[in-house]
Order: C-alpha cells, then structure tokens, then sequence
C-alpha cells in the first residue's frame, strides 16, 4: 500500500512538471469521445425506456471509487468501459430496432474511449471484482434470462447511459484534481 501511494504521488509528481507531454493530454481526447458515446446512445433508437432494470444501479461502487487513487479511478473507468463494450457481444443484437450505423459507431466511440484513458496508465491493475460481477449479473438477468429480446436490450441501452453519464463525472473531478495540484506545485523552479 505505502509502495503503491508513493508510486501514484511519483506519477503526480512527474505529471505536474512534465504534463501533458507525459501526463497525457488524455482529458480533452477522452471527453470528446464521452460526448460522441453519450450522443450516440441517445440517438441509435427511441426514447430511452420506463422500465426498471433488475439489477439495481451501483450507486454504491461509484461512491466507493470517488474516494479512491487517482489510478485506481482511471482502471475502474478502463474496465467499465470494457465491460460495457462486451455487453454488446455477449449476444444477437438482431430483436432491436437501433439504427445499424450510429450503434456500430457507438461501439467504436466506447473502444476508442477506452484506448484514450489507457494512454496515460502505466498501471496493470485490473478493477476489484465487484464490478465485473455486477456487470456479469446485470447482463444474466436481462438479455440472457429473456434470450436478447428487444426489451432486455433497451435495458441494456439505459442503463449504460446511466454508466455513460457516472464515468463523464468520475473523469470530470479526476481532471478538476489534476488541474488544481497543477496549479499548487506551479511552474518548476529555473536552475542556473
Ligand atoms: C457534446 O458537446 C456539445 C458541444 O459542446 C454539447 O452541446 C452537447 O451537449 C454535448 N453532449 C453531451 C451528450 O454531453
Ligand atoms: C439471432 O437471434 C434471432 C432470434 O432472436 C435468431 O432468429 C437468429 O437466427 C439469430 N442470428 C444469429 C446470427 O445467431
């Protein structure tokens, strides 16, 4: 644990004197592609459904990891995004009515979000397993228990709207705390 905080007080350390050469210029990449995804999802199809999931939403994770490292924050949102990506080929889309080119750019907008919040990890961590086992329970208890119908995967749709919107605010407040320990280390001091 001790290792792992000096580690992540290191990369902030190299981050504030090297950014965004280093440190990424990960935010502005990865908030433009969080706007296409979150616009995509709206637009593939209808109105977003009334029906409540039955998997009830993680409010509790998400709470969990605003207070966590900065790197454990981006691994949870490297790892929903993944999951999330799967979760649209766990099965046949064929019963919804989406619109076919704005859903294949949906999921291409998730891959490429995912990339961009990669690029500035150098952590092989993986995210704790609430969250797979969420993910795992959420897809068995909608589009395996009813074989992907058309309403489990307007569910579906919903409910990552829901993640969509979570993450955009995770990576909102990460980058808000990077820019305000930017601003107390201020610009490196000139040897000569
Ligand atoms: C995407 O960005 C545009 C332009 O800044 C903004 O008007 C729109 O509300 C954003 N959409 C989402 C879903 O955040
Ligand atoms: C997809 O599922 C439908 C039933 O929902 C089925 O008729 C069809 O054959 C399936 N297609 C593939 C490629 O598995």
């Amino acid at each position: 644990m001790f290792i792992m905080t000096t580690w992540t007080g290191l990369l902030f350390f190299l981050c504030s004197i090297l950014s965004p050469a280093l440190c990424c210029d990960w935010f502005s990449r990865y908030s433009h592609q969080s706007n296409i995804s979150l616009t995509l999802i709206r637009l593939m199809g209808g109105p977003m459904t009334d029906e409540e999931s039955p998997v009830s939403f993680p409010y509790k994770l998400y709470r969990r990891i605003r207070r966590a490292e900065v790197e454990t924050q981006l691994v949870f949102i490297r790892e929903s995004l993944k999951q999330i990506f799967e979760l649209y080929h766990y099965g046949n889309l064929s019963s919804v009515n989406w619109d076919t080119s704005k859903t294949h750019h949906f999921l291409q907008s998730i891959h490429r979000q995912k990339d961009d919040v990669s690029t500035c990890m150098l952590s092989t961590k993986t995210a704790n397993c609430r969250l797979k086992n969420y993910y795992r329970r959420l897809a068995k208890k909608t589009l395996y228990r009813t074989g992907f119908s058309t309403a489990s995967w307007e569910l579906i749709r919903k409910v990552t709207e829901q993640h969509l919107d979570q993450l955009d605010l995770l990576a909102n407040s990460i980058r808000a705390l990077a820019a305000a320990s930017r601003r107390r280390s201020g610009p490196r001091p000139q040897k000569d």
